[in-house]
């Protein structure tokens, strides 16, 4: 019902050596049928992913602007993403969120930029340690959830993707166990239910933070995990293709 997505995040990693790296295994090596795939590279590399790897390899940025043109200097619209033939883009990424102080409301404005132009928004949410040791994780990722979701149209909110990706588990070796991430998960779609049974069965709540191939498979068997957000891991073809046939 929901197909499993497989993502990576490559953030500022990467070269056009490793794109060609991965454009030529991905072609020579069959995904797993009814798994979709995407790589989020960064901006440079997005023209050449695009042209080299296969059609059925989607691929994304990483963010985007909230304008759609103009003076901006060093900002990249969700209109040059579409042109390149990008099909999805992270909002909300924790990094974005900390690093580049970007609030619900710069989150929201780049969810619907994206939307704007067809993109799929792929939002990311996700509690701290201090948070989770507070108890109060639900609160914070629901509320980053609904700060979205209450602003958009029922039609809008059809076209997420979700992330959840505890922050103390990013590229920290530390991964959520399955039962955490699933606790979390489970909240997440009962919220959606809150909007709209249809939008908590198709909607697609991927996890991230620390997946790699030893805990996949463990990962993507829970009920409401519909794949994962890979970062690290994503930057080697042969375990982020492990991690794809996990999903499978
Ligand atoms: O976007 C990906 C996440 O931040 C996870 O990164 O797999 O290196 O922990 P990681």
């Amino acid at each position: 019902m929901r197909a499993p997505l497989i993502a990576g995040n490559w953030k500022m990693n990467g070269s056009l050596e490793l794109v060609a790296t991965f454009a030529e295994e991905l072609s020579r090596t069959a995904l797993p049928g009814g798994v979709e795939v995407a790589l989020m590279v960064p901006f440079p590399y997005l023209e050449v992913a695009r042209s080299r790897l296969p059609e059925t390899v989607g691929v994304g940025a990483q963010t985007l602007s909230d304008q759609p043109s103009g003076a901006f200097t060093g900002e990249v619209s969700g209109g040059m993403l579409a042109d390149l033939g990008v099909q999805m883009v992270l909002v909300g990424h924790s990094e974005r969120r900390t690093l580049y102080r970007e609030d619900d409301a710069a989150v929201l404005a780049r969810v619907r930029a994206a939307l704007g132009v067809g993109l799929v928004p792929v939002l990311c949410l996700g509690e701290t340690l201090e948070e989770r040791d507070a108890e109060r994780t639900e609160a914070v990722v629901l509320g980053q959830l609904e700060a979205v979701l209450d602003a958009l149209t029922a039609d809008e909110r059809q076209r997420l993707v979700l992330a959840y990706e505890p922050v103390w588990a990013i590229g920290t070796g530390r991964t959520a166990t399955p039962d955490q991430a699933q606790q979390v998960h489970a909240a997440i779609r009962a919220r959606l239910a809150s909007y709209d049974a249809q939008l908590a069965e198709t909607t697609k709540v991927l996890y991230g933070g620390s997946m790699k191939p030893s805990n996949a498979v463990e990962l993507l068997a829970q009920p409401d995990i519909d794949g994962g957000l890979i970062g690290g891991a994503s930057l080697q073809v042969d375990d982020f293709l492990a991690i794809c046939h996990s999903a499978g």
